[in-house]
């Protein structure tokens, strides 16, 4: 797993509700729906509020709490289809999650 960077335990996630942390210096929004983990940049591109652990979770999107702004969990795409958040690979190995970031792709 290079390049890979450990988050936390499977079980400190909880459904549906997001969690903030920061890996390599990037603040990233963690959420685990159906067991399945998503990582998304923190900081909306709206106003760039750092609320997006906070956001609800609605079908595949997570809705930035400060003013709606849906963002897709997978690609981290709006729900317009346009750029949104950075998305980052996850992986899992016995409970363990870890997460590989990048320095920002998507412009805004
Ligand atoms: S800051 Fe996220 S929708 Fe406005």
């Amino acid at each position: 797993m290079e390049g890979f960077d450990y988050i936390c335990k499977l079980d400190e996630l909880q459904e549906f509700k997001g969690r903030k942390f920061i890996i390599n210096d990037i603040e990233i929004a963690v959420f685990k729906i159906n067991s399945e983990v998503f990582a998304l940049n923190n900081i909306c591109p709206h106003q760039q509020s750092h609320l997006i652990y906070d956001g609800f979770v609605e079908d595949e999107f997570v809705v930035c709490p400060a003013h709606g702004w849906k963002f897709n969990l997978r690609t981290g795409k709006k729900d317009s289809g346009s750029n949104g958040l950075d998305s980052y690979p996850i992986e899992i190995k016995d409970s363990q999650v870890y997460v590989k970031v990048h320095p920002k792709n998507l412009r805004w």
